[in-house]
Order: structure tokens, then sequence, then C-alpha cells
């Protein structure tokens, strides 16, 4: 991962306010992506639920879809959140609103 931090920590953040693309991370943040190599990186992380257990996104909602309606339950599921905890607003944020 080259991103760089400051990116990297606007990409988190846009996807705990749901964010779940590059277009609506553009909405939300005023990111700014410079090439090829950085959307690629941008893309890959949006994807990404749980950096520490390596969860997709995809895999989050999934678990939302079948009844996981808190972090706690999604954790159980997915392992996703039970690391660092970072990642805990975007799974909070994927219950809300169910994407
Ligand atoms: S990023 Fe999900 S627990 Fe650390």
């Amino acid at each position: 991962m080259t991103l760089e931090m400051n990116k990297y920590l606007q990409v988190r953040k846009s996807q705990a306010q749901g964010a779940r693309t590059i277009e609506e991370l553009k909405e939300i943040s005023d990111i700014v992506i410079e090439n090829e190599e950085e959307l690629k990186e941008v893309d890959a992380l949006i994807k990404s639920g749980c950096k520490c257990k390596n969860v997709a996104i995809e895999t989050i909602v999934e678990a939302v879809k079948n009844g996981a309606d808190t972090v706690e339950k999604v954790g159980e599921v997915t392992k996703a959140g039970t690391g660092c905890g970072r990642c805990q607003g975007i799974i909070s944020n994927i219950i809300e609103n169910k994407r």
C-alpha cells in the first residue's frame, strides 16, 4: 500500500459516511486521485471493509442482509471489526444503510 495516509483516512472516513463507490467517495470527500495507480489502490480500499481481518465490504453487506444487525453480530459471522476495531464505524454505517 503506497497510498498516502491522508488519502487512506479520507477513504476510510468516507466509507463510514456511506461511500461505497469511487463516485460516492468523490461526492463525500474532496479527495484528489492523481493517477491510475492511485485509482487502483483507492478502488481496492473502498471494497475493503475490515483491514485487520481482510473482510470485504460485500461480505459485511451480505451478513447484514442475512440478519446481523449489530456490530457484534457482524463480528461473529465475518470476524470483521474484531481486530483493532477501527472499521466498526464502517460496519455501523453498513447496518444503518443496509449497503
Ligand atoms: S480494520 Fe477491522 S478490526 Fe481493524
